[in-house]
């Protein structure tokens, strides 16, 4: 690193985006294998693919509320060097491909002999995890269209081209990802006596990192 500090020119030292995606991921991590490992008495054997994917996914949450508040929390007058602000694009990139990672594992493990309290007994999903599936899928894939914008054709049309980054699309995914973990999570947080070692639900984590990112958007953002 020092050697870096003395190359202006160096890429590497105008922004954070590495050390902001790596500390991140550890602390989702952490975090899942404490709650889950440590405190829930879940076998290691589900660390590789189920426990991995909440770290992922929370992790994925994490990095898209950075990316979407640091802007909004600048225009609060909020001092957010520039190098934070100059992480926020790889910082969104690396959180949509960890959704996408997210979304590929849930697909494969989403059955009732793993999620049993997500099923009835006729083996037809709840309620609850209908809506949240439903908020999953328009949150990502108004991520999509976000990401998607940026490297494609759209660029020719410029009434869609605008509408699409103009981050009130990031807004309505992120509006649709709330509803998502809402839905997902709200039985387990209203039960606090059942929290593994008295910490709350990984979907009530990134629910609160949702909501005070999103309460700072309507608060600071200039393109409402
Ligand atoms: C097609 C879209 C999606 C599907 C099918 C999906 C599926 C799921 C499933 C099945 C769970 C429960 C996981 C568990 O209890 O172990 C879950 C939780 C979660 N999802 Fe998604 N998801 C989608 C989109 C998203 C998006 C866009 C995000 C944004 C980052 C996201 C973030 C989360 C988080 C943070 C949790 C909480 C994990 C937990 O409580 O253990 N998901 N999702």
């Amino acid at each position: 690193m020092e050697n870096l500090e003395i190359q202006p020119k160096s890429v590497k030292m105008t922004h954070l985006s590495w050390p902001i995606i790596w500390w991140t991921l550890m602390f989702a991590l952490a975090y899942s294998v404490i709650r889950y490992h440590l405190m829930g008495g879940v076998p290691w054997k589900d660390f590789p693919f189920f426990i991995l994917n909440k770290a992922i996914s929370l992790s994925a949450l994490i990095l898209l509320a950075i990316n979407f508040t640091l802007g909004p929390l600048k225009n609060l007058g909020v001092g957010i060097s520039n190098r934070w602000m100059k992480s926020r694009r790889l910082v969104g990139i690396v959180g949509f491909i960890q959704v996408f990672i997210h979304v590929f594992m849930s697909f494969i493990l989403f059955k009732p002999a793993i999620y049993p309290k997500y099923f009835e007994e006729a083996g037809t999903i709840t309620l609850m995890v209908g809506l949240s599936l439903l908020g999953g899928v328009l949150g990502f894939v108004f991520l999509w269209m976000y990401n998607v914008s940026f490297n494609s054709n759209f660029r020719n049309d410029k009434d869609l081209l605008k509408f699409i980054t103009s981050r009130k699309v990031l807004l309505i995914a992120m509006l649709f990802t709330g509803g998502h973990l809402f839905f997902i999570g709200i039985n387990g947080w209203l039960n606090p006596a059942g929290w593994h070692g008295g910490m709350p639900p990984i979907s009530l984590v990134g629910f609160t990192f949702f909501l005070v990112g999103y309460i700072i958007n309507l608060a600071g953002r200039k393109d409402k």
